[in-house]
């Protein structure tokens, strides 16, 4: 089986391209819920909360987990990667978000000014700036903490004006600074991606970051047999949540497109 793992149900963006681009594989999805948002929380926490959240999936049958939370990513993945993993499950594997993206960046011919969006504590640990520069150290990264975004998405406010104020407010920055391509590092921004591409304009090109994951996930597992074969192959898919309220089912169910059935789950 296969999980993703995000601080709440924004991964389902994720999810949904996944189920597209590979949909023979069985899914368990871990939101969250009870405790996001991570954006603003410190890296201790961050790496603790995700930790537990992936060796649930673990024990659940996951062989292998997608961190789709950009913040956990940024701030957990590394070393739950380089001192958890090899010490406690050194046959499974853990993948992040924000290499794949970098790297779809770094495809892009003639690209040299990058924004990126995402919530506080991922730009503050400075991770897409990282692994773009290890990328191409030519590149220009200008980075934007919007954490208004996530509670105005949650609460479902995506077309209401005060959102699109607050959305230019946070792009006007980036687009003084000339940037040619905006990343979207944050699991719930895709939903916004319609307005965001309206305020940017044809200029910049606004990446389609759940695609992008999903295809870096099939490249991964046409590279990696000894995971793929072990992954369960059929359609009966879990949606996990640690906490459960009438809107985060009406959001879900928008976001991925369908109807599911949330579990409520108690990590501790
Ligand atoms: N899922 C988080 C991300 O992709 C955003 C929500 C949160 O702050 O927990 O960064």
């Amino acid at each position: 089986m296969i999980g993703v793992f995000d601080s709440g149900i924004g991964g389902l963006t994720v999810v949904k391209q996944i189920l597209k681009e590979l949909p023979e594989y069985r899914l368990m999805y871990l939101g969250d819920t009870a405790r996001m948002p991570y954006g603003n929380r410190s890296q201790d926490l961050i790496y603790r909360f995700t930790r537990q959240a992936v060796e649930y999936l673990f024990q659940a049958g996951c062989k292998l987990v997608i961190i789709a939370c950009n913040t956990a990513s940024a701030e957990a993945l590394r070393k739950i990667q380089q001192e958890w993993l090899p010490k406690n499950y050194p046959d499974h594997r853990v993948l992040g978000v924000i290499r794949p993206i970098a790297q779809e960046v770094g495809k892009l011919p003639g690209l040299s000014r990058v924004g990126i969006i995402a919530t506080s504590s991922t730009v503050k640990s400075g991770a897409y700036d990282r692994e773009l520069k290890q990328i191409n150290p030519e590149i220009k990264v200008f980075s934007q903490a919007a954490p208004l975004l996530v509670p105005l998405i949650e609460e479902g406010w995506q077309n209401r004006p005060e959102t699109a104020k607050i959305l230019r407010g946070y792009l006007r920055g980036l687009k003084n600074r000339k940037i040619q391509t905006l990343i979207l590092g944050c699991t719930h921004y895709p939903i916004l991606s319609k307005r965001i591409k309206n305020i940017c304009g044809k200029k910049i090109i606004v990446l389609d970051t759940p695609k992008i994951v999903a295809l870096s996930l099939k490249d991964y597992l046409s590279r990696h047999p000894e995971i793929e074969t072990k992954l369960a192959k059929d359609d009966c898919h879990r949606f996990l949540v640690t906490d459960l309220t009438s809107q985060f089912k009406t959001n879900a169910e928008n976001w991925l497109g369908q109807k599911i059935n949330l579990e409520k789950i108690d990590l501790n």
